[in-house]
């Protein structure tokens, strides 16, 4: 089995809560990690003794003192000296539209010159996707989960919603299953065109055949319930057929306005909420007194010019918040987690550690996912290590490329 130990590592973030830090930050820490498992986690001068064991590159000293047994029992180990460099849980970004044709650069340029963004253009994109091939929509995908790799993005999830027919909702979430476990189906995204005068018969279609055959591939459901989109009530009749087929429920919602999406996810006992940018105090209550997770997705306000969530109200509130970069053609075409912390800390009342932990932990709490976002025994040996010697930097150093270097399952990205 193949084993890893990254050491010397000046910053160690593992979302497991010690002594009132909710990240869990360990200074001058190693990691040990055995079959793709994280399998110790703890001081860097226990971990020295195997670092000239054959494999091992970038030796570095540190003083002597008593190894891990778990360290011991290694064989033919990798050793990899962090060099006092901070490393991170890998990025769990919970909210996506990767699989989709064409893009939208047109409305992006209008909309810099004044134009207003509506859920209208999501129609655009659905007649790029259902014109693109099967092995063109799945190179694309590949060259999306090579640019999430290499940001740090180690857990990602992917609607479906640029199809809208029930052959190419299957496509969609057939393919998007091909590189992921987190897929939710997304019919419910726009009614489209053809359905434009016959709207109940759409619902009919997503709640009946459409799901039926997207399900087998699906973890998730979702419904964009806004203005332009979906009811409350078309919204909650989707989200019970969802359910009644084995998904899980996510709503995106209070995007372009004030709405029921909030209550909705909570009412029905949604993983999550996601953009919430328009909240009412009751919003902020229900969603405090709730397992639902607020997922706020900066890059839509810095590609539409809308206000910003106000992540300091929710957090001091005590909702649960995560950060995702809502990948997609129309509101925003960044799949970069880095820009979505320095957003949140720079626009929208986040600390860095808040901003950090929402983007791993809190993404993995929108997927309830426990075997990522933390660096814990037993979990998967997911981990970024930053060309910075605090997570900090992330926020301190926008766009500048922070990223070092990447572990998924314990395997070098
Ligand atoms: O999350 N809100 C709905 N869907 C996407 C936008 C999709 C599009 O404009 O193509 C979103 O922002
Ligand atoms: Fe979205």
């Amino acid at each position: 089995m193949t084993a890893t130990l990254i050491t010397n590592i000046g910053e160690l973030t593992t979302n497991v809560a010690a002594d009132g830090d909710p990240l869990g930050t360990l200074h001058d820490a190693a990691v040990l990690i055995v079959g793709g498992r994280i399998a110790w986690v703890g001081p860097a001068s226990a971990a020295h003794d195997r670092e000239s064991t054959s494999g091992g590159r970038e030796v570095g000293s540190h003083p002597a003192s008593r190894s891990p047994d778990v360290l011991s029992r290694q064989e033919g180990l990798e050793v990899v000296d962090a060099g006092g460099r901070a490393v991170i849980p890998g990025f769990v970004d919970s909210h996506t539209h990767l699989v989709f044709g064409g893009d939208r650069a047109d409305e992006f340029e209008a909309r810099m010159t004044g134009a207003p963004y509506a859920a209208g253009g999501i129609r655009r994109t659905v007649a790029a996707t259902r014109a693109a091939s099967d092995d063109e929509l799945r190179a694309r995908l590949a060259a999306f989960v090579a640019e999430l790799h290499a940001q740090g993005t180690t857990t990602f999830e992917i609607k479906t919603g640029y199809g809208l027919t029930v052959a190419d909702e299957e496509r969609l979430a057939r393919l998007a299953a091909e590189v992921t476990p987190e897929v939710t189906f997304l019919g419910a995204h726009v009614v489209p065109e053809e359905y434009s005068e016959r709207r109940a018969g759409y619902v009919d279609l997503v709640c009946g055949a459409m799901l039926h055959a997207c399900a087998p591939h699906s973890r998730w459901i979702d419904v964009f319930c806004e203005r332009g989109a979906f009811t409350p009530d078309e919204a909650r009749r989707i989200l019970a057929a969802g359910v009644a087929h084995g998904l899980q429920p996510r709503v995106h919602g209070n995007q372009l306005g004030p709405g029921d999406g909030v209550r909705l996810a909570v009412e029905r006992g949604a993983a999550s909420v996601d953009h919430c940018t328009y909240l009412s105090d009751d919003d902020v209550a229900a969603l405090a007194e709730s397992d639902t997770v607020a997922t706020l997705l900066p890059g839509v306000e810095f590609s539409t010019r809308q206000p910003y969530p106000d992540a300091r109200r929710l957090i001091d509130a005590g909702v649960t918040v995560a950060l995702a970069s809502d990948c997609n053609p129309g509101s925003s075409f960044t799949s970069s987690m880095p820009l979505m912390i320095a957003l949140a800390v720079r626009e929208m009342g986040m600390t860095p550690a808040e901003a950090v932990w929402a983007a791993t932990a809190g993404g993995a709490k929108a997927l309830r996912r426990d075997d990522v976002g933390v660096l814990a025994v037993g979990g998967r040996a997911d981990l970024v290590m930053l060309g910075a010697q605090t997570r900090v930097h992330l926020a301190y150093r926008p766009g500048v490329p922070l990223v070092n270097t990447v572990w998924i399952g314990g395997a070098e990205a």
